[in-house]
């Protein structure tokens, strides 16, 4: 689902900051703002120590901003915690949950703590784990217990989900399952999703929009293809092309930033461009004027790996 201009989540000026293991302080976050609108599926990307737990667990009222304000649903975290609760979702992790109780019991369990609440067999069925209502949490595969940690967080119907790095330690299986279930709820059900994550792919292919986060602060926040498109070369163009090339030329073509000679799965030339549809044309029209036999071409796009490693001069994974 595409967001509204409803804002759902709003965060703003927040500081939280931790007594350092060496004395002083660490700011584990640093004055981060911004929105969540109603029906988006908003990410927060960024590497292990980046703050996203810190400012995940402070929108949902678990922890005090040392400064700053987060409010959900226009409740504030702290001053209408109780009230917001109610309204949404937070995802456990897999070993918060009772080891003697089934899921089905887990789920009558967590609802007995709200108003209203769904029925547990309506939502294991959602989850594809209806035939597994009388297992024990230690039973279920990595998959499957991140799928009930889930649902678990929709035992009140809320507006809003809370995910905090739902994919992490899951095979590439488990994780495409997640992800049809996180657009499942976001797309049928229409919850709004906040969530947190180390994977490029994961926040490319499921976020509407994605806020880099690296060292307690936003570096950048826009829909996927809006961050990429901010790189001075968002996309890359491979050929192949048999005899000599004019490298001088075709450094002329236009938002061509540079010509590198490659040995890339059978390519032997690359440009990085700014706009491959604003290079591909020119691009054909000087082979063809000038006699070079181009066997294949590849139009790659930068991805947000490479938007977090202009941004902030490493990888994520460092
Ligand atoms: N309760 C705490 N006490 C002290 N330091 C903390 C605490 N919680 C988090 N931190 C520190 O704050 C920083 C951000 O942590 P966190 O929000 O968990 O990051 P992320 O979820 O992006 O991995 C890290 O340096 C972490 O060690
Ligand atoms: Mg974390």
């Amino acid at each position: 689902m595409i967001g509204s201009d409803e804002v759902t989540v709003e965060v703003s000026g927040l500081v939280k900051e931790f007594p350092a293991p060496g004395g002083g302080t660490l700011r584990a976050v640093d004055g981060v703002s911004f929105e969540v609108h109603r029906g988006e599926v908003f990410g927060f990307l960024g590497p292990n120590g980046a703050g996203k737990t810190t400012t995940l667990e402070i929108i949902e009222g678990l922890q005090e901003p040392t400064s700053g304000t987060a409010s959900v649903l226009g409740l504030d975290s702290v001053h209408d915690r109780e009230r917001m609760k109610a309204r949404i979702g937070v995802q456990l992790q897999a070993g918060a949950y009772f080891r003697y109780l089934t899921l089905e019991e887990i789920l009558d369990l967590f609802g007995s703590f709200y108003p209203k609440a769904l029925p547990p067999a309506e939502l294991l069925e959602k989850v594809g784990l209806l035939d597994k209502r009388r297992a024990l949490v230690g039973e279920l595969s990595g998959g499957q217990a991140q799928r009930f940690s889930i649902v678990a967080a929709m035992v009140n119907d809320p507006e809003v989900v809370f995910l905090d790095e739902p994919t992490t330690g899951l095979d590439p299986q488990a994780r495409r399952n997640l992800w049809d279930l996180v657009e499942f709820i976001n797309r049928q059900e229409g919850k709004t999703v906040v969530m947190t994550t180390h994977y490029m792919e994961e926040a490319q292919v499921l976020c509407d929009r994605v806020a880099i986060i690296d060292h307690g602060r936003i570096q950048a926040l826009d829909t996927p293809l809006g961050l990429v498109r901010r790189l001075p070369s968002a996309y890359r163009i491979v050929f192949q092309a048999s005899g000599g090339v004019d490298e001088a030329a075709l450094a002329r073509l236009p938002g061509v930033r540079r010509v590198t000679p490659v040995q890339l799965n059978g390519f032997n030339w690359e440009l990085a461009v700014r706009r491959a549809a604003e290079t591909l044309p020119a691009f054909v029209e000087w082979s063809e004027s000038n006699g070079v036999k181009v066997e294949d071409v590849q139009v790659i796009p930068a991805t947000l790996e490479d938007v977090f490693l202009t941004l902030t001069g490493h990888t994520l994974r460092e």
